[in-house]
């Protein structure tokens, strides 16, 4: 629709095993429901050709022990790619895009899991997106050891974030609440540790209630 303007971007966020790829279906289904033309989902770090190779080679095991500096400049040069090809024509084309991660992950598990610091990580969201963050965060909330079960029967290989200690992924998910707390108007939390159905309902709920405010204005 000609003048409809910049669509909305949604950020998925959460530990390993909380749920975020399997609630992208219900998101779809609720933005489709409202008549959202094409709404794009895409992932991080990934969702160009050369962003998916660099997460090749941020999950591949025998990378073990990189540097949290590297890690965390790979994480951004994926983003920035993705910014520049893929987020910001696509929200400048009128349509939603939905990210199964984003920067707030880059706080939680650089920042915080590998004990970067906040202040790091913050230096390069500047460097790469000063100005813009997504409309609406939706963290998924999960204890590290349910999310950890969950992936032990997905996945018959971990990567090399599954691979972490249990006091990383408490360091990561701590940061996320921190990230929600200091900016609630942009978070809304999933009790992701709840069964599927009602996290499905949940993160429907959260969507529909979006929709409506921007119906309002
Ligand atoms: N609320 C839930 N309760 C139980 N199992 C779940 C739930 N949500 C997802 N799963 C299952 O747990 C695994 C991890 O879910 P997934 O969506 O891949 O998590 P993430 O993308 O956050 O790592 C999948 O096998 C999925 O089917
Ligand atoms: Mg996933």
């Amino acid at each position: 629709m000609a003048g409809r303007g910049r669509g909305r971007f949604i950020t998925v966020e959460g530990l390993e095993g909380a749920g975020k790829t399997t609630c992208l279906a219900t998101i779809e289904a609720v933005l489709r429901a409202a008549g959202e033309p094409e709404p794009l989902f895409t992932r991080e770090p990934g969702g160009t050709p050369f962003g998916e190779a660099l997460r090749g080679v941020l999950l591949d095991p025998q990378y073990q022990g990189m540097t949290a500096e590297a890690e965390a400049l790979t994480v951004f040069a994926a983003r920035a790619e993705h910014l520049a090809r893929v987020v910001r024509p696509t929200l400048e084309a009128g349509r939603w895009v939905v990210s199964d991660r984003f920067t707030d992950a880059t706080y939680a598990y650089q920042g915080g899991g590998r004990g970067l610091g906040d202040a790091r990580v913050a230096e390069l969201e500047a460097w790469v997106h000063a100005g813009f963050s997504p409309d609406r965060t939706l963290l998924l909330d999960v204890e590290p050891g349910v999310g950890r079960a969950r992936i032990a029967a997905r996945d018959a290989d971990a990567d090399r974030f599954e691979r972490e200690r249990d006091a990383f992924f408490r360091a990561a998910r701590a940061a996320y609440h921190r990230r929600a707390a200091a900016e609630p108007e942009r978070f809304r939390i999933v009790d992701a540790n709840r069964p599927e159905a009602d996290v499905a309902a949940q993160v429907r709920a959260k969507i529909e209630a979006l929709l409506g405010a921007r119906s309002e204005t």
